[in-house]
């Protein structure tokens, strides 16, 4: 095998030194090959293999039914389009909960059979003993607290989580359980800025907000979000770069237009 000795990969390393010179870190979902390769080749540092695939890839209302082998199939399709962004995998619900030897043969079978370089797991202190145990076999794990999807039925919401003391509290002590187990960093989802900003300021490890505001490490989002692939979710935290949404079904309706009107192909794009 060939290795372009040009490309300089994002690793985790990368990102603990970002943090240490106040750079900010990159992060978008993505979940098949020529997503991942377009964002790669933007300079994307790190690229997210989210449990959303749930949502935008294949409808779900929730991150809750996806599987493990459909979060498998996404990542060996990302790893194969991207050269030097960190790729880091969701382990989806019901993969990982409440048994840490469950844990560790779903993290095992995702680094095995996808290539990716890290994987994502929600919660706090409860999972405190998966991240440990995943650590120790050499898998570089982030952590995700605030509003942690795959407990959507417990929130009953997705409103911003941790605005109150109690929660607060809670969410910070885990942050700290998190970087003592070993976690490289944590995302943090919906909770209010100035949280946010205690919690970046108190840990070693990077921070990545989405609707956590401008104070943590670096930020992601859900790229059919920004892209306006998915233009009826217009949450306050989100910045949409593009219609994506208009602009292909306008291409698609001119595509429709030319083939009744027999405009398409012409005489140039026949053999
Ligand atoms: O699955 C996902 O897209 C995520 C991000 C929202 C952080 O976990």
């Amino acid at each position: 095998m060939s290795v372009n000795k040009e490309i300089k990969k994002v690793t985790t390393n990368t990102l603990q030194k970002m943090k240490a010179n106040g750079e900010k870190i990159s992060m978008l979902t993505a979940y098949d090959f020529s997503f991942a390769k377009l964002f790669d080749e933007a300079g994307l540092e790190v690229i997210l293999v989210g449990d959303s695939a749930s949502n935008v890839m294949a409808g779900h209302e929730t991150t809750l039914p996806i599987t493990l082998d459909q979060m498998i199939y996404h990542a060996q399709s990302v790893i194969r389009g991207t050269h030097r962004a960190l790729v880091i995998v969701d382990l989806p619900f019901g993969s990982y909960q409440g048994n840490s030897e469950v844990a560790l043969a779903s993290a095992i079978r995702i680094m095995k059979e996808t290539g990716a370089h890290g994987l994502k797991i929600e919660g706090g202190e409860e999972i405190e003993d998966s991240v440990k145990k995943i650590v120790s076999a050499g898998i570089p794990v982030m952590g995700h607290l605030g509003l942690t999807p795959q407990s959507i039925y417990q929130f009953g919401t997705y409103n911003v989580r941790a605005k109150e003391e109690a929660e607060a509290n809670k969410l910070k002590k885990d942050a700290l359980i998190l970087q003592n187990a070993g976690c490289f960093g944590v995302v943090l989802e919906k909770i209010p800025a100035s949280l946010a900003k205690e919690v970046t300021e108190s840990l070693t490890i990077p921070t990545i907000g989405i609707g956590a505001g401008g104070y943590c490490d670096g930020q992601v989002l859900v790229m059919h979000d920004m892209l306006g692939i998915n233009s009826e979710f217009k949450p306050r935290f989100l910045r949409q770069y593009l219609n994506l949404a208009e602009n292909i079904k306008g291409a698609v309706q001119q595509y429709i237009a030319d083939v009744k009107s027999n405009d398409f192909p012409n005489e140039k794009e026949s053999y």
